[in-house]
This record gives structure tokens, C-alpha cells and sequence, in this order.
């Protein structure tokens, strides 16, 4: 039974695969792939699904919009899906993509380890899957696009033990759902730890803030501010949607620009806190560079081709192929060059009263 089904698999993705490769399929033996278009006698297009998690964050609505930029450039159709970071939408969604019949699934999960099932559906019906900035665990993923996490990690940590090499700090990490989070505080951490253990830097709450939600970081930092008196010298925020909530909390007591604090993402409203003064730095990933990088890899997948990639990283399954691109550090001596000058925000909206 088990080798049948595989075996009918197998000949179904072959089947897609050629119909794929052949651009047409008069034949019409691939009858379970929905053609995005009525028209029986112009070649298929590619078809790309692609599933976010959010759109709440600035730098998803970032990537979305470069992937719709760069397919329709590519003469590609992409299927777009968002979940509001609800983990069983997200699934559903994915099985609807996979009904209407794509050739390649870009895939940033709600939640990594969940996420496995949706692939292996995907699988199935023959779709190669691109796990998307967040690494899908346990599971054969064809390829791994994102940025190289355990750095930005770092560089959070390098920049806010120089900034606060003695002192309380607030530790928070992102959702324990995405693995990015727990590279990100892994990350930081190498920088910390030693401080800690050295005796000049304690932990005082070491958090992380469920579904990357800035109100849990307001209640996480208002709380530790209320049981330590105030007497917090450092933040450690994984993201921007994070920082600006424990920033929430810190004007609340007056705090704001007194105390350093991390992020990630480049959102605009980061960089205004970081030319007003309260937000200490943030993390510059290019998303147009990533979602560039991911219509070319699923155009090339769906073509037959083999993606080149430059590393791998393990999902307790697997050594997944993958293409990490570089993050670097801004604050309020580069913002101008590497975030305006690359045309990431715009100094109006940066310098904005
Ligand atoms: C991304 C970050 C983002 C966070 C919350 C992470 O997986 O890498 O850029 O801030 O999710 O959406």
C-alpha cells in the first residue's frame, strides 16, 4: 500500500514535472492541476504560491510586495496567501494553493515545526517547497532562503554589550514558534553570557514574547520595570514590533532614550525612534533582496533547474540547501547611508516631526 501510493506520487510529480517542462499539457493527463488560465492553447504560465505568515509587520508587507513586483517583471503568477499568524489558516490556505494547482511553494511559517505537515502535502501533489526567511523543522524542505540568523543575533548582542557592558538587563526573545527566534537569541547571547557569568551583567527577566506580539512586550517590560524598581540599564529586543513596545514601557516611566535597547527589520518607525533617540539600533536585512532571490529560485525550480545555493542548515531532519543573505547594523550613525541612500526608507519619512 505504502509503496503504491508512493509510487503514484512519484509518477503524479513526474507527471506534473513535464507537463511543467513541456509549458503545455494538451494531453490533458494532468487533469488534478488546476491551469490558472481557461485558454487550452497558450503555453502554461508558472504558477507560485506563495503563504506569509502576517502583514502586521512592515518588513512581510515588504516582501510581498517585491515578490508581486518581481513575478509579474518575470511574467510569472504568484498566488498570494496571508494567515494573520493563526497557524490552522495558514494550513488551510496552503491546501487551497495546492488544489488551485502551483508549481512552487514559497513558504514563511507561522509556526516552523507545524508547518512540516503543509510540505509534505505540498509534496505530494509534487510542489518543491522554499521555506521562506523561517526555517520549516523536521521535514525534507527542497530549499532554505533567509538571512544568516545566528549573526544578526550577534550583532544584536555585540551592540548592546558595548553599549551596557555592566548592568540589569531585560532579555526577550521572539516567538518560540519561529526558529529564527531562538538563532537570534543564540546569537545574542554569545556576546551576553560571558558578561553574565563574569558577574557584570544580570539577567533580571529573560522572556520571550509569544507570536512577536509588541503588547506582550509592553506587559514583559512594564512588568520587570515594576518588580526591579526601575533600575533596568538594557534591553535586549528581537525586532523592532518588540522594541517599540518595551519603548511603550519605557516612556511610561520616563525611561525612553535612557535605556538601550536592540531591534531588527529597519521599519520606518524603528528608524524615527533611532534619529529621536530611543531606539538604540536596528537590524538592515534586505527583504527586496530576499524575495528577489526567492521568485528566481522558484522560477528556476519550476523550470527543472536546480537553484544555486551557498550553505546548509540543519532542520533536525536535514541538511536543508540554502541561500543566507548578509544583515548588517544601522543606528544613528549609518541610518543615513545604508538606509536612505539605498533607497530602503525615505528621509522625509525618517526625519519626520
Ligand atoms: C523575522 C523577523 C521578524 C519576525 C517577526 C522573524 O522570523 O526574521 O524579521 O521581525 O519574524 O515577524
Amino acid at each position: 500500500m505504502i509503496k503504491k501510493s508512493k509510487l503514484f506520487a512519484t509518477v503524479l510529480s513526474s507527471v506534473l514535472a513535464f507537463s511543467m517542462l513541456a509549458g503545455c499539457s494538451s494531453s490533458g493527463s494532468s487533469s488534478s492541476v488546476a491551469s490558472s488560465s481557461t485558454s487550452t492553447a497558450k503555453p502554461k504560465k508558472i504558477v507560485i504560491g506563495l503563504s506569509l505568515p502576517t502583514q502586521r509587520e512592515e518588513r512581510w508587507v515588504r516582501d510581498k510586495d517585491t515578490m508581486e513586483k518581481e513575478a509579474k517583471a518575470a511574467g510569472v503568477e504568484l498566488k498570494v496567501q496571508v494567515s494573520d499568524t493563526d497557524v490552522a489558516q495558514q494550513a488551510s490556505q496552503i491546501e487551497n494553493l495546492i488544489s488551485q494547482g502551483i508549481n512552487v511553494l514559497i513558504f514563511a511559517p507561522v509556526d516552523g515545526a507545524a508547518a512540516a505537515a503543509s510540505v509534505e502535502k505540498a509534496q505530494k501533489a509534487g510542489i518543491k517547497v522554499i521555506s521562506y526567511d523561517r526555517l520549516i523543522m523536521n521535514t525534507n524542505v527542497d530549499y532554505y532562503l533567509s538571512f544568516d540568523n545566528v549573526k544578526v543575533g550577534e550583532l544584536q548582542g555585540e551592540y548592546i554589550t558595548k553599549a551596557v557592558p555592566k548592568g540589569n538587563y531585560i532579555v526577550m526573545a521572539g516567538a518560540p514558534s519561529d526558529n529564527n527566534a531562538t538563532l537570534f537569541k543564540q546569537g545574542a547571547m554569545k556576546f551576553i553570557q560571558p558578561l553574565v557569568d563574569k558577574g557584570d551583567i544580570k539577567i533580571v527577566t529573560d522572556q520571550a514574547v509569544d507570536n512577536w506580539e509588541p503588547k506582550n512586550a509592553v506587559n514583559i517590560v512594564e512588568n520587570s520595570l515594576t518588580k526591579n524598581k526601575n533600575n533596568i540599564q538594557a534591553i535586549l529586543a528581537p525586532n523592532d514590533g518588540t522594541a517599540g513596545g518595551a519603548i511603550v514601557s519605557l516612556t511610561t516611566q520616563g525611561l525612553a532614550g535612557k535605556v538601550p535597547i536592540t531591534g531588527q527589520d529597519a521599519e520606518l518607525t524603528a528608524a524615527q525612534r533611532i534619529v529621536q533617540g530611543t531606539q538604540s539600533m536596528t537590524i538592515y536585512k534586505d527583504t527586496r533582496e530576499l524575495g528577489k532571490a526567492a521568485i528566481i529560485a522558484a522560477i528556476k525550480i519550476a523550470n527543472g533547474e536546480k537553484p544555486a545555493t551557498t550553505s546548509t542548515v540543519n532542520n533536525k531532519k536535514m541538511d536543508v540547501p540554502s541561500i543566507l543573505l548578509a544583515a548588517q547594523v544601522v543606528d544613528k550613525n549609518n541610518i543615513d547611508k545604508l538606509l536612505i541612500e539605498s533607497g530602503y526608507l525615505k528621509k522625509d519619512d525618517v526625519y519626520k516631526k
